[in-house]
């Protein structure tokens, strides 16, 4: 029988020894079964040196490691989108050391690829948390909703790989070096002085410049970022870039930013029925984007995401949980009855049927009714 050494993290306290254990001579010191309750007698052992057969030992410590891993997993269908928020911040918070230590690309290709990965697993659940989670920091988190709605639109436009690729860190990094501006003129209501202006304008620039400094030579990233605010008619900043000049690649930034703004900014769901302004978005085709181009960006997305909140025609309340047989007829899980009690558990409803065609989009501050994420989108 071959023995191992036995290490401190091998014994549970309290819990009884799944084997025999010995000196260094092979005398059998506590038997299988045995049970330890104090740390100080751990410590003894594991310093004048005990054994236990190796095999044993081996299926004690895999038990263990796979104990680990199921820890790690995911407490809840949403905890993958929060960690990858907090990994944004942190980027972010060390954007100058990673700049200079030109870490910075790489970083943002993991983060890229995670989000690929999060898509991938579940697409209904990447639009849904965008707006139904809006919380933490502003210019960050739009960043990485931008860069989420860009890669879906673009497997869903069946765009080569390494340009979906340029395209995703390009929104992961469209505002790079100007954050603290983004989050302080989100909160501005009044009108920009003459300085925020020229801040805006430049805010492009800037971070082209700064993904330069950082070692980025990715072309169709640095143009996109850099061209990410100009306008088909012209209209746009900082250049002023119009028609065949303007690439199709920072288009689909313009419209990704355009589309996460209005699916989480509130206003646009009491004011102007969501799919209104998402409708806009086509109707613009031609002055912002290309006009063709916006219709495929919006056949790709849907007016409809996850996560948008509806009253349907029986009068109740439900929130949109996935694309239905067409684009108008999403199928939606109805929360909150016509007379405003609670349906526990949701009721999935397909809006292709009259009686549940959808009605309205509703204001999620009056929603009133609890919204499990897990359980909606978990599995
Ligand atoms: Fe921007």
């Amino acid at each position: 029988m071959s023995q191992s050494r036995v290490r401190h993290s091998d014994i549970e306290l309290g819990k009884p020894l799944p084997w025999d254990v010995y000196d260094e001579k092979g005398t059998l010191l506590l038997r299988i079964g045995y049970v330890i309750n104090s740390e100080s007698q751990v410590d003894k052992l594991v310093a004048i040196g005990v054994f236990a057969d190796s095999t044993a030992l081996r299926a004690t410590r895999l038990l263990q490691y796979e104990a680990e891993e199921q820890e790690d997993t995911p407490a809840s269908a949403a905890q993958g989108w929060t960690d990858l928020r907090k990994q944004m911040e942190q980027l972010y918070a060390g954007l100058d050391a990673s700049i200079a230590d030109r870490a910075l690309a790489n970083q943002v290709a993991e983060i890229a690829q995670r989000v690929d990965a999060l898509c991938t697993a579940r697409p209904d659940l990447a639009l849904a948390i965008i707006s139904l989670r809006q919380e933490g920091r502003y210019s960050t988190r739009h960043m990485l909703d931008t860069a989420t709605v860009v890669r879906l639109a673009a497997r869903a436009m069946k765009l080569p790989q390494a340009r979906e690729q340029s395209l995703v860190c390009a929104a992961l990094t469209m505002n790079l070096g100007t954050t603290d501006f983004q989050d302080e003129i989100k909160k501005f209501t009044g009108t920009l002085s003459k300085a925020q202006v020229d801040q805006l304008h430049e805010h492009p620039s800037e971070a082209a410049k700064k993904l330069k400094a950082a070692g980025v030579t990715d072309a169709a990233w640095l143009r996109a970022v850099q061209d990410h605010h100009e306008h088909l008619d012209g209209s746009g900043y900082p250049r002023e870039l119009a028609g065949s000049d303007l690439h199709a690649d920072a288009q689909i930034i313009r419209l990704a930013d355009i589309y996460t703004a209005r699916i989480t900014f509130r206003e646009y769901s009491s004011a102007v029925a969501l799919t209104i302004a998402l409708r806009d978005i086509l109707q613009e085709g031609g002055k912002t984007v290309e006009a063709p181009l916006a219709g495929q960006f919006i056949r790709a997305v849907g007016i409809f995401p996850p996560g948008l909140q509806l009253r349907l025609a029986n009068g109740e309340k439900g929130v949109v949980v996935r694309a239905g047989s067409s684009p108008n007829h999403p199928i939606v899980i109805s929360l909150v009855a016509a007379d405003g009690a609670p349906l526990t558990p949701g009721v999935y409803r397909d809006t292709q049927i009259a009686e549940y065609a959808v009605k309205e989009t509703i204001d999620p501050t009056t929603f009133n009714a609890y919204i499990d994420i897990d359980a909606i989108w978990g599995v």
